[in-house]
């Protein structure tokens, strides 16, 4: 039987409530740390779980916790990321719709171990239902003593709030979050300081997205070294996967790390294959921003060695053999499915959500969303391909946030894996045009977006 962390109490009928959450354990890591542990005990269970952030980057929790400025006695804070705005990630959305509270009781206990007495919530605008549930499950905790003034008579005050943003994707990375939570645009900041010293209102402060935090409950209550007990090397516990796509049963689920992605994959407790058997072209594993595998590298890595849920597994051979896990947005493609349409659809949307600050994410987002719609609709050049791995290559590295990454990844690995069917788009217009599965723009549309074009 797999273990389950985050999901343990998931079928529990009324979960979502306060009460019957209270009655199945609920809260009680948050009597146990501020009754029993210190501070400074409650990070190092954490650290000892080895639990890595799954907010997408896997850094470290308990050593990011031991990052956050003590000493200069500067009011600190926690802040739960719930931006999830990555194209196929929902997992959070589902924690925090169907177990509310163990959001808010990590969050507690994590505060407890910051030393913070103001913590946030920052959820995307688009879940505003979320929110109200959120708010509701808030206004319980402070009813029945587990935030407020002298919580447990501690003496751990704790205010926590949540702040709905406007709806958008960069507001997830972390400094542009905490810009947008101080009422302004969300720009990401320069780095350093980072959030750990300088974080909301110039205070020391550190980030976490939801899963990480719904985690530590159950590291406090069973102790770190259980956690570390499940998964494999130096991916420990479980992970939320959500899987979409042609697949038989999509849906969120909870993986021990370790698992063989081809198990996952195909057991009838999982995904369950493919829809209707039809053959399988393409995964990506982590969200939008990681790179589309081939069938011959989904379920092995370019050694040819099983590829696992774990961090490590998907990242082998670099920028375009491997992958990642990121936030667990797992889609599936069958052989349907034109390479070139869905890059530039992945395209579409990163430019839409670069914040204009850097010069190569602002225009080369757009450049490549250009240059692909005009192949994808039959008016592509065969030095278009080049030009666009060019672009993307330029736009790598050179942001101040990891968005830029996230769009020319995608990219990369798409014409690495797929060129020739960037080549037959270019080589055989009239096809692609009259290809059922591809969608046809009027052509005035289509011309007035290459006349705009600022490459040639
Ligand atoms: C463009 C962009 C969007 C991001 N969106 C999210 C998000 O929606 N949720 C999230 O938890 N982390 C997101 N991140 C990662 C955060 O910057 C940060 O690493 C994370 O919240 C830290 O939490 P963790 O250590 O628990 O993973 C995003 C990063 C970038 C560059």
């Amino acid at each position: 039987m797999a273990t389950k962390i985050l999901f343990e109490k998931l079928d529990i009928p009324g979960i979502e409530t306060y009460e019957v959450y209270r009655k199945n354990g609920g809260y009680t890591s948050v009597e146990k740390a501020l009754k029993t542990m210190s501070p400074d005990e409650v990070t190092e269970q954490v650290k000892l779980s080895g639990i890595r952030g799954r907010g997408g980057a896997g850094f470290p929790m308990g050593m990011k916790w031991s990052f956050i400025d003590k000493a200069s006695g500067k009011p600190r804070h926690l802040v739960v990321n719930a931006d999830e705005s990555e194209p196929g990630t929902y997992k959070d959305r589902f924690l925090m719709h169907h177990i509310p509270h163990l959001l808010i009781e990590g969050a507690i206990v994590a505060s407890y171990a910051l030393g913070a007495n103001l913590s946030y919530i920052y959820i995307r605008g688009e879940y505003m239902w979320i929110y109200k549930i959120l708010e509701k499950a808030l206004a319980e905790a402070y009813d029945n003593g587990w935030l407020g003034k002298n919580i447990l008579g501690s003496g751990f005050d704790l205010d926590l709030h949540v702040h709905c943003g406007a709806g958008a994707y960069v507001c997830g990375e972390e400094t542009a979050l905490l810009e947008s939570l101080e009422g302004k645009r969300g720009n990401p900041r320069m780095k350093p300081p980072f959030p750990a010293v300088s974080g909301v209102w110039a205070e020391p402060t550190v980030v976490n997205n939801v899963e990480s935090i719904s985690s530590v409950s159950w590291i406090v209550n069973h102790g770190g070294e259980a956690y570390a007990n499940v998964g494999i090397g130096k991916s420990t516990g479980t992970k939320l996967i959500c899987a979409s796509g042609h697949i038989k049963n999509p849906g969120v689920y909870e993986v021990e790390m370790g698992m063989p992605v081809e198990e996952f994959f195909y057991s009838d407790e999982y995904l369950g294959g493919m829809i209707d058997d039809r053959p399988l072209k393409a995964v990506i594993p982590g969200g939008a921003s990681m790179q589309i595998l081939p069938t011959q590298y989904i379920f092995k890595t370019a050694n040819g060695d099983p590829r696992l849920m774990s961090y490590e597994s998907w990242a082998d051979g670099g920028k375009l053999t491997g992958s990642g896990l990121g936030s667990g947005g797992f889609m599936v493609f069958n052989d349907t499915v034109c390479i070139v349409r869905n890059t530039w659809n992945i395209s579409r949307f990163f430019h839409h959500e670069s914040c204009g600050q850097c010069t190569p994410c602002r225009e080369g987002t757009g450049w490549m969303e250009k240059i692909l719609y005009r192949i994808e609709n039959g008016l592509g050049r065969e030095e278009d391909i080049n030009i666009l791995y060019d672009i993307q290559s330029q736009i790598e590295g050179n942001t101040i946030c990891p968005l830029g990454d996230a769009a020319s990844w995608p990219v990369a690995a798409a014409i690495h894996h797929f060129r020739e069917e960037f080549e037959y788009h270019v080589r055989f217009p009239e096809k692609v045009k009259n290809k059922d599965h591809f969608r046809n723009e009027p052509m005035d549309k289509v011309r007035h977006l290459i006349n705009s074009m600022a490459v040639s």
